[in-house]
Parts: C-alpha cells; sequence; structure tokens
C-alpha cells in the first residue's frame, strides 16, 4: 500500500521515521536527535516534555518542515514532506500547519488585525476582504475585538500570544506546532493561554504537538512524550 493510502486510512496527519539531527561546524559535530519516530492522528492532543538542551526544538523544527533531518523522513498527510524544496516545505506549512513559539515572532511593525491576516495575505487567491473577516473572527475568538489596530508593542504578553495563536489558527490548520508557548508568561497568564489553546483544538478539531517544561499543562494531553537527550525515555 502508498503512503498516501496508508496515512488516509489511518488518519495520520504528521509521520516521523527515524529521525536523527546533526550540526557540524567544521571542526565539531553535535548529535542532537539520535533516532526518533513519531506518528500524529488527526485531532490528537500530545506533549513533549523534557528538560532544556534536550532537542525539542530541533525536533519541532524537523517535524514542521522548518529544518531538515540528517537522516530520516517526515511525512504530513501521507505525503513525504522533508526531502521537498524550501518553497514548497513553505506552501505545504501555510496551507497545513500552525506555529506558536515561546516568543511571539509577531511582526512589530503591524497592528494585531494584520499580522493575524497574513498567512492568509500570503497566498495567491487572496480576498481582502474575506480575508480580514477572518481575522478579525479569530481575533474577536480569542478576546482582543478591541485591540484590532494595536501592534505588538503595545499590547501585553499574554495579549501578543493571543494574537499569536488567532494567526496559527487563520488558516484552518489540521496541526498545531507549539513551541513553549507559555514558557514566557507569568503562571496566571500561562494557564488562561493553555486553557485557550485546548478550547481551540477542540473547536477547530486540529491535531496539536506541544513542547513544555511543565508536567502539569503536558498532562492534559492524550498522550505524553518525554524526551531525553535526542530520544524517547519511559517517563
Ligand atoms: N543550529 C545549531 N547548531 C548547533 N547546535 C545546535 C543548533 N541548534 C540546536 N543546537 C544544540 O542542540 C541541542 C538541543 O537544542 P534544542 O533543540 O534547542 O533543545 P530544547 O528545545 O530541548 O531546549 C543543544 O545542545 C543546542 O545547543
Ligand atoms: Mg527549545
Amino acid at each position: 500500500m502508498s503512503n498516501f493510502a496508508n496515512a488516509a486510512m489511518n488518519n495520520t496527519v504528521l509521520e516521523a521515521k527515524d529521525i536523527y539531527k546533526s550540526f557540524t561546524d567544521g571542526k565539531s559535530t553535535v548529535d542532537v536527535i539520535k533516532g526518533l519516530s513519531l506518528q500524529i492522528q488527526q485531532g490528537e492532543f500530545v506533549s513533549i516534555v523534557g528538560s532544556s538542551g534536550s532537542g525539542k526544538s530541533t525536533l519541532l523544527h524537523i517535524l514542521g518542515g522548518l529544518d531538515r533531518p540528517t537522516e530520516g523522513l517526515v511525512n504530513l498527510n501521507g505525503k513525504r514532506f522533508d526531502n521537498l524544496g524550501e518553497a514548497e516545505r513553505g506552501f505545504l506549512r501555510n496551507e497545513h500547519l500552525g506555529f506558536v513559539y515561546q516568543f511571539h515572532h509577531l511582526l512589530p511593525e503591524f497592528t494585531a488585525l494584520e499580522n493575524v491576516a497574513m498567512p492568509l495575505m500570503l497566498r495567491k487567491d487572496a480576498d481582502f476582504k474575506q480575508v480580514k473577516q477572518r481575522a478579525e473572527f479569530l481575533l474577536e475568538r480569542v478576546g482582543l475585538t478591541h485591540r484590532l489596530t494595536h501592534q505588538p508593542g503595545e499590547l501585553s504578553g499574554g495579549e501578543r500570544q493571543r494574537v499569536a495563536l488567532a494567526r496559527a489558527l487563520v488558516t484552518q490548520p489540521k496541526l498545531m506546532l507549539a513551541d513553549e508557548p507559555t514558557g514566557n508568561l507569568d503562571r496566571k497568564t500561562a494557564t488562561s493561554i493553555f486553557e485557550l489553546l485546548r478550547e481551540l483544538r477542540e473547536e477547530f478539531n486540529m491535531a496539536m504537538l506541544i513542547v513544555t517544561h511543565d508536567e502539569q499543562l503536558a498532562k492534559s494531553a492524550d498522550r505524553i512524550l518525554h524526551m531525553q537527550d535526542g530520544l524517547w525515555i519511559d517517563a
């Protein structure tokens, strides 16, 4: 059976097989990911927990097509993804994936509305009026109707992360990849952002892979993976 048919039957959104990643700086090589496999099903919520430096961000970058593995393969919706060129990976990312980071990565010169609209505006067939409506809807959903024309510098940390969530969701991705999305927030704000993430995942029926230091937050996932030194370990 082809990979495509197989993934379609299993409803596998993302599949990574035997991933290795090394960084070389001329003299020395650092092995960061040392043979990891992972499958995420449609609508599934998976968390990855591991101490700093264990390779979580490196793995997430590979899964999201932002970087390439040294060895192994990544299938997105049953289609091999890691060996495609930069432009094609960018297109598939925009089509199927949403990203949230520890630091919001919003564009400082643009308003909340423009930041959220951006992923849709980048599409060839973008209809400005529809995109604006969709972005407004998402910002309303994350509780920021009163902040549409504010720039990131005029927002609180929690508000900025809400804008980042709205931006990640505006394309209705199949899978959200989140790297320490609450890591830079105080406890109370972190909890409210995490609750919002969980609600939105159900509402939008998307799969979510979240990296977090926080065992308590990680526990609400369907499945927790523990990572140490580039490998899965038993908790
Ligand atoms: N571009 C890079 N070049 C060299 N080493 C890197 C690079 N990116 C990450 N590393 C190393 O890989 C290891 C894991 O990093 P990272 O994936 O950021 O871990 P985590 O997100 O779990 O804290 C670290 O030792 C880090 O220094
Ligand atoms: Mg990291």
